[in-house]
C-alpha cells in the first residue's frame, strides 16, 4: 500500500489528509480562516497567509494522529502539496512545509495543481467510476467545463472569460447586503423566492463552451435599482436561475458534442442546491451517471490533493526542492 500525505493551503483553508493508493481516506483535517475575512467581504491574502503559518503544523499533526501514525516519524511514502494556482503567500506556506517534512522524513514530494485536485474528488467517493466524465468545476476563483478521459487526463473545453461563478454569487450577495461568503445565503433565500420576478439575461458567450458572469451581476444591480420593491428572496431566485441556466445550457451542448459515461460537479459552488438538482436531471436525460460530491468534497481539502499526487507518483513523478509556487498555474499548462 502506498500512503500519501496531502497538504493544501492555496486560499483560506489549511488542510492535511492521508490517502492510500486505493483512494481510501485515512484522515482529512480542514481548518479555515474564513472568520478573519468576513468583515472584509472576501479573503484578505495577508491574513490568510499568516493564518496558514500558525495552523499548518497542528493540522498536519492532527491528520497523522487521526490516521494512527507517529507524528514525529510517520510511515508514509510521499507528500503531495498544492503548488498553484492560488494566493502566493498562502501557497508558499504549504509548499515550504511540504519540503521541510520531505527532508525530515526522507520521502519524496510532488507539487500538485489545485484544480487537478478538484478533479480527483469524485474518485475519492467512487473509486470505480466510469470514464470519460464531463466535469463542471465551479468555485470562488474558477469556472471550467472539463472533459476527463481518465484520472489526470483532461481537456479544458471552456472557462469563464471574466468572473468565476462563486465570485458572481459573492458580489451579488454583497450588493444585496448579505454576508460573505454569499453563495450559501443566496442559495437559501432562492429556495423561497420567485425566479420569474426579475428578467435577467442568460449570457452565452458565442457558440463555444466559455462562460461569463459579470454581465449577469451588472444586470442584477440595474434591475434592482429599477424595481426596488422586489423582495430579496425573488432577486436571489432570479439570479440563481439565470446563472445555473447558463451553466446547464453550456453543459448540455458539451454533452451533445462529446460522448461520456458520467457528469460530475466540483468546487465550492457544487454545494448549490439548484445546480445539483439541475445537473442530476440533465444526467438522467442523457442516461449518464451523476457524481455530486458531498459537501466536504465540494470545498477545498487535502484528500483530493493527495489523490492527484498519488496518480503523479504512480507515473514516477516527483518534484525538485527548487520547485516554486505558481499562483497562475493553468490546468492545461506545463509546470
Ligand atoms: O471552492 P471554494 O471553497 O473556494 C475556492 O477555491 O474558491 O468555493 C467558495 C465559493 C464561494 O464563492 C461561495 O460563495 C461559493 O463557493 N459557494 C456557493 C455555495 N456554497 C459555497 N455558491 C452557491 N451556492 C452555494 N450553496
Ligand atoms: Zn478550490
Amino acid at each position: 500500500m502506498t500512503l500519501v500525505l496531502g497538504i493544501e493551503t492555496s486560499c483560506d483553508e489549511t488542510a492535511a489528509a492521508l490517502v492510500d493508493d486505493r483512494y481510501h481516506v485515512h484522515a482529512s483535517v480542514v481548518e479555515s480562516s474564513i472568520d478573519a475575512h468576513r468583515a472584509f467581504g472576501g479573503v484578505v491574502p495577508e491574513l490568510a497567509g499568516r493564518a496558514h503559518v500558525t495552523t499548518i503544523g497542528p493540522v498536519v499533526k492532527r491528520a497523522l494522529q487521526e490516521a494512527g501514525l507517529d507524528a514525529l516519524s510517520p510511515q508514509i511514502d510521499a507528500i503531495a502539496v498544492t503548488s498553484g494556482p492560488g494566493l502566493i503567500g498562502s501557497l508558499l506556506v504549504g509548499l515550504s512545509a511540504a519540503k521541510a517534512f520531505s527532508l525530515a522524513w526522507g520521502v519524496p514530494f510532488v507539487g500538485v495543481n489545485h484544480l487537478e485536485g478538484h478533479l480527483f474528488a469524485p474518485l475519492l467517493e467512487q473509486p470505480d467510476l466510469e470514464w470519460p466524465l464531463m466535469t463542471l468545476l465551479v468555485s470562488g476563483g474558477h469556472s471550467l467545463i472539463i472533459l476527463q478521459s481518465g484520472p489526470g487526463e483532461h481537456q479544458v473545453l471552456g472557462e469563464t472569460i471574466d468572473d468565476a461563478a462563486g465570485e458572481a454569487y459573492d458580489k451579488v450577495a454583497r450588493w444585496l447586503g448579505l454576508g460573505y461568503p454569499g453563495g450559501p445565503e443566496i442559495d437559501r433565500l432562492a429556495q423561497v423566492g420567485d425566479a420569474s420576478r426579475l428578467e435577467l439575461p442568460v449570457s452565452m458567450v458565442g457558440a463555444g463552451f466559455d462562460l461569463s458572469f459579470s454581465g449577469l451581476k451588472t444586470a442584477v444591480v440595474r434591475a434592482t435599482q429599477k424595481h426596488n420593491d422586489v423582495a430579496i428572496e425573488d432577486v436571489a431566485a432570479s439570479f440563481q436561475a439565470a446563472l445555473s441556466e447558463q451553466l446547464l445550457r453550456k453543459l448540455r451542448s458539451a454533452l451533445e458534442r462529446y460522448e461520456v459515461r458520467g457528469v460530475a460537479l466540483a468546487g465550492g459552488v457544487a454545494a448549490n442546491s439548484a445546480l445539483r438538482a439541475k445537473l442530476s436531471d440533465l444526467a438522467s436525460e442523457f442516461a449518464l451517471t451523476c457524481h455530486l460530491p458531498s459537501l466536504e468534497m465540494c470545498t477545498d481539502n487535502a484528500a483530493m490533493i493527495a489523490a492527484a499526487g498519488l496518480h503523479r507518483f504512480a507515473r514516477g513523478e516527483s518534484s525538485p526542492y527548487s520547485l516554486g509556487a505558481d499562483p497562475n498555474w493553468q490546468l492545461d499548462g506545463a509546470r
